[in-house]
């Protein structure tokens, strides 16, 4: 039994798939994407697993630059559906199911996750299952809420001169953040930069790469009110590689 997902609540998953569908059309430098794409080993013939796969944007690029077997993975019921209407003409195995307990058992050669690690509250646990699910050598990349964008909700700060500050309080405090998004109760999980490096570490990854994405000019333009700058990083990219 899968937990009721925020991404199955019908309102919250039109403006979600509305917003993502004018960020690919437009101005998805705002996101991470490019960068962790350039972080990817040659795809010819990879086995890929995509967790929190969405609508399976990276799995049809994947299949389109060469992958072999090809599995998605995400909670959310109504993602799924959408996914597999999108993947009608490519060979993709969804699978709908949480991080926590769906069993696959083959060793994968990349395990590749976008924007979904931070809803999870014992990232060591995922760690610890992502490496059972990967061949020696193989490689995880993922990206999430850079923990100056997730360490504080109320973020941008005035002074009597309407110059606005980013806040990073609460950046050691670990733990639990709500939010408002679409009309939902978001709950996220924010954890300090040396979390995300010793649970990777202790879970048997080493560390290759870190990317801190810079929006481009254009979309600081159109979305600075929605957290963006260009001197703080809103994601961060890791590449890890199973040691
Ligand atoms: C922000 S969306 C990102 C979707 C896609 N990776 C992308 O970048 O377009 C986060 C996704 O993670 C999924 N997700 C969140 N927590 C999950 C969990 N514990 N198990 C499986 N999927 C989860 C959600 O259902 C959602 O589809």
């Amino acid at each position: 039994m899968v937990n009721k997902s925020i991404y199955d609540d019908i309102t919250f998953f039109s403006s979600y798939l509305k917003a993502q569908d004018e960020r690919a059309a437009g101005d998805m430098n705002a996101f991470a994407i490019p960068e962790q794409y350039a972080l990817l080993p040659i795809m010819e013939g990879l086995s890929v697993i995509d967790m929190g796969c969405g609508t399976g944007d990276f799995l049809r690029y994947a299949a389109r630059n060469g992958a072999g077997r090809l599995v998605g993975l995400d909670s959310s019921e109504r993602m799924i559906r959408e996914a597999l209407k999108r993947s009608e003409d490519y060979e993709i195995d969804y699978i709908c199911g949480d991080f926590a307990t769906a069993s696959e058992t083959e060793a994968f050669d990349l395990c590749f996750s976008s924007l979904a690690f931070h809803y999870v509250s014992d990232i060591s646990a995922l760690f610890n299952r992502i490496s059972r699910l990967l061949r020696q050598d193989g490689t995880l990349i993922f990206s999430v809420e850079h923990p100056v964008a997730s360490a504080q909700l109320a973020r941008w700060h005035a002074d009597e001169k309407a110059n606005e500050t980013w806040g990073v309080e609460g950046y050691l405090a670990e733990g639990e953040r709500k939010s408002r998004w679409f009309g939902q109760e978001a709950i996220k999980f924010h954890r300090p930069f040396s979390s995300w490096f010793n649970a990777l570490q202790t879970a048997g990854f080493r560390l290759t790469n870190i990317s801190e994405p810079c929006p481009s000019q254009n979309t600081l333009d159109i979305r600075r009110k929605a957290g963006l700058a260009s001197d703080r990083p809103a994601f961060i990219v890791f590449k890890a590689i199973k040691a």
